[in-house]
């Protein structure tokens, strides 16, 4: 995926640059500019010394010295001071200008920190955005891998309402099934791993499932008082109605189309041009072609959900879609029940879905 968002420190990230978010005299300071001097060693300094300091919203580029990256792109963000001096527009400038300078200098890839957005004060959330909005407008017509790099837990945060609500969600569906090793000829299991398979618990009937996926109804009947965990937890009988099979054994809907050939169908039918949905998907268009041209071609789990989201699809269409690549969304992975969350209130904000995947410690899309 051309652009992905993930929690690390920048001064590991192996890239051909990484970007310091530093002062206007480019001579070191706290934060993320303090950790990448220590890490490049005092040769950083030495020539930053020779650069004559950067105007805010400009950036220039250095070598990398003892860090992992190549070279370090020093950038100089605005100061916030309430909005209405011009910070949003020199914050997007401190990105443009780094990926000018990466993209002029033939850098194949760069991780940038959340510019402004500690001692300066900017707001992390439109620090966010701006990022990722900056980011995505450049990839329209690059080829660059881009990570941004969030090293403090709450430079992400989601509102308190939208938490409780995905957080009912998930106490709804998301269910820590004890792994069970199935034997592969019966697809009985021989009881959870390492321990006596549970006891054969009278649990209540619970609720005929699809396998892998609910069906609209029920996910709108989560959270209703009536119904309690039970109801969605898969009883002890293991028949597969109650839990998903294993991959290899998912229905196919249509034998005869594959993801690609119902992929394409599905990019013609919403109307969509094949360069639209993939950049909409946050796929590099290498992976687009392969997809494209290899009817059989099955794509990665993540990259399946990508589609099915730039697709707008509904629940039980992204279910059909990603069987096709032999998954589907489990009830036992926080993760798909996040993503099952955004297809079941229709909501394919990929700014939202990848704050609540990261406020929950899930890999960003
Ligand atoms: N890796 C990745 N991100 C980091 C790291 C790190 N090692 N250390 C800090 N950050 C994050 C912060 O959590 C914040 O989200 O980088 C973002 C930018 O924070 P600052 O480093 O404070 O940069 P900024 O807000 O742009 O202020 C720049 O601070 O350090 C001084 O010399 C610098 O005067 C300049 C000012």
């Amino acid at each position: 995926m051309p652009f992905r968002i993930e929690r690390n420190d920048i001064t590991r990230i192996i890239v051909d640059a990484i970007v310091n978010a530093a002062n206007n005299s480019l001579l070191g300071g706290g934060g993320v500019d303090g950790a990448i001097h220590a890490a490049a060693g005092p040769e950083l300094l030495e020539e930053c010394r020779t650069l004559g300091g950067c105007e805010t919203g400009d950036a220039k580029l250095t070598n990398g010295y003892k860090l992992p990256a190549k070279f370090v792109i020093h950038t100089v963000g605005p100061v916030w001071h309430g909005g209405g001096n011009g910070e949003e527009a020199k914050l997007r400038s401190c990105y443009r200008r780094c990926l000018e300078i990466a993209d002029k200098n033939g850098l194949e890839s760069i991780a940038f920190p959340l510019i402004s957005a500690g001692v300066y004060g900017y707001p992390k959330k439109e620090a966010f955005k701006i990022a990722v909005d900056e980011i995505r407008s450049f990839l329209r017509n690059h080829d660059m891998e881009i990570i941004l790099v969030v090293f403090d837990r709450n430079s992400l945060f989601i509102g308190d309402e939208r938490f409780r609500e995905v957080q009912g969600f998930i106490d709804a569906f998301y269910v820590e099934i004890p792994r069970r090793v199935y034997s592969c000829a019966a697809n009985e299991p021989i009881g959870t791993a390492g321990r006596e398979a549970p006891a054969k618990k009278t649990a209540k009937p619970h609720k005929k499932q699809k396998r892998g996926l609910f069906s609209r109804k029920e996910s709108r009947d989560y959270g209703k008082e009536e119904d309690s965990i039970d109801d969605f937890l898969p009883g002890d009988d293991l028949s597969e109605e109650s839990v998903p099979l294993p991959c290899a054994a998912m229905p196919t809907f249509t034998v005869d189309e594959s993801f690609s050939e119902m992929l394409l169908r599905l990019i013609d039918e919403k109307g969509l041009k094949d360069s639209e949905c993939y950049f909409r998907a946050n796929v590099d268009r290498k992976l687009f072609s392969k997809i494209r041209c290899n009817k059989d071609y099955r794509p990665s789990k993540e990259t399946a959900i990508a589609f099915a989201i730039a697709l707008e699809l509904d629940l039980n269409t992204a279910g059909e879609l990603l069987s096709k690549a032999g998954y589907t969304l489990s009830n036992s992975i926080l993760f798909d029940v996040i993503l099952r969350y955004f297809f079941d209130t229709r909501n394919y904000n990929i700014f939202e879905i990848n704050e609540v995947l990261f406020s929950f410690d899930q890999k960003c899309l």
